[in-house]
């Protein structure tokens, strides 16, 4: 049998070596190859921060460029993919859908399934970089029941999606700098956060030669869960359910008893015990987004108010719970017009990045098979009794 160290949700148990991010959880630092978030996040635009993450240094002007056009050129999906979504239901979660059209992928793009060439690593990591928001756009026209709209290769990368969620073929669609700038601040506030539930999903997977569509789909599945990527859909419907500010002592104390399952969704992290610094910069995007469309959302008031009452509260105090990324970013969505639905979907967008970034350096260095050992609990040995004898 052997002796193995019993560690459940791997609390302290390090994976892998990484070079990619890295979190002071007590300090509330972020650095994605040594940059602090809130820098890449005010300076920086989402493209950049994946190469960035691909490639571990900022691209000079002619690699971005190069690393733009690369994108453009693969934003568009197989037209027979729109068949798969023809499958579906109208009101199907678009995060069901996300899972089959990413992992089926793998059937479509064959030329770049031979994992250990690096040339066909490269050319997957740009295919689902650039297909993401187009796959993602398809879920919620699909859900409206109008047409798909291609990309467009004058647009950066957040307009473009924009462009594929809110535009129709009728009429030029107008993009608006204030949403495109905010949607791409979220792209980049969500881009990695090192070993995850869904990070650790996608490297698992690909520690068994699995090809990157199909682990990228299994990282999709894994951020589905409302402990993770799902919270900030979560976050939204519990604001809505909250409904006034009269009624946010009343959360606040079923968070804390044992015996009602509810948290409040959006606070507490397992790495940070001191405030999510992707969440100082969501709170403050949120303010400027809201502002600048002349918006007066009670949801944002309604937020403010229950982090106030949270964060004097002895309880959240103690177990050092803050909010975290998924708290204010929902209320930033609703304001581009984005469903409540689709959040988790933007989420999974913008780690898309992470995950090829962690695949691929798994995959270029050295590792094996993950296989995880547990401590049997189960019956000893016993014979089979027969079934007249049961
Ligand atoms: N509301 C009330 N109590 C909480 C909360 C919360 N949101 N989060 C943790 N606690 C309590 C928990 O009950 C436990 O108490 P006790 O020690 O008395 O048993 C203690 O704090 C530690 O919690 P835990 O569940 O052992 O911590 P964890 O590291 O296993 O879980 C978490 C971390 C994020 C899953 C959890 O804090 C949570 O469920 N939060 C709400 C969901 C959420 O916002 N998720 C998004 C995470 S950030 C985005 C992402 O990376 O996906």
């Amino acid at each position: 049998q052997g002796v193995f160290t019993y560690d459940p949700g791997f609390v302290s148990t390090a994976a892998c070596e990484s070079k990619i991010t890295y979190i002071d959880g007590g300090k509330g630092v972020l650095l994605h190859r040594g940059y602090p978030i809130d820098q890449l996040a005010d300076d920086s635009d989402y493209l950049e921060v994946c190469y960035l993450l691909l490639y571990g240094e900022l691209p000079n002007a002619a690699e971005k460029e190069k690393f733009e056009s690369t994108i453009r050129n693969h934003t568009m999906v197989h037209e027979q993919l729109r068949n798969f979504y023809q499958g579906f239901r109208r009101d199907a979660h678009p995060m069901a859908i996300m899972c089959g059209v990413v992992g089926a992928l793998s059937a479509f793009y064959h030329d770049s399934l031979e994992i250990s060439d690096e040339r066909h690593r490269e050319i997957a990591a740009f295919r689902l970089i650039a297909k993401m928001p187009t796959l993602a756009a398809m879920c919620y026209k699909y859900s409206l029941g109008q047409p798909f709209m291609y990309p467009r290769n004058d647009l950066s990368y957040s307009e473009n999606f924009l462009q594929m969620m809110f535009g129709n073929p009728c009429e030029e669609y107008q993009v608006n700098p204030i949403l495109a700038k905010a949607m791409d601040k979220i792209f980049i506030l969500h881009a990695d956060h090192e070993q995850n539930a869904s990070t650790s999903t996608v490297r698992l997977a690909g520690s068994s030669g699995a090809n990157p569509f199909a682990c990228i789909a299994a990282g999709i599945a894994a951020l589905w869960g409302p402990a993770h990527g799902g919270a900030n859909e979560a976050v939204l419907e519990m604001l809505d359910e909250i409904g006034d500010v009269s009624r946010v002592d009343e959360y606040v104390a079923r968070a804390k008893d044992k015996n009602d399952p509810f948290r409040l969704m959006g606070f507490g992290h397992r790495v940070y015990k001191n405030y999510d610094p992707r969440a100082k910069v969501m709170r403050e995007t949120c303010h400027e987004v809201l502002k600048e469309l002349g918006i007066k959302d009670p949801l944002l008031e309604l937020a403010m108010k229950l982090e106030d009452i949270a964060r004097s509260d002895p309880y959240f105090i103690e177990k050092n719970l803050y909010p975290n990324v998924d708290f204010y970013s929902g209320i930033i969505l609703k304001a581009i017009g984005i469903p409540t639905s689709m959040f988790t979907v933007i989420f999974a967008l913008a780690r898309t990045v992470g995950w090829v970034a962690h695949w691929h350096e798994m995959i270029s260095g050295s590792y094996r098979i993950g296989r995880p050992r547990q401590l049997y609990t189960g019956s000893p040995q016993r014979d089979f009794t027969p079934l007249d004898k049961r």
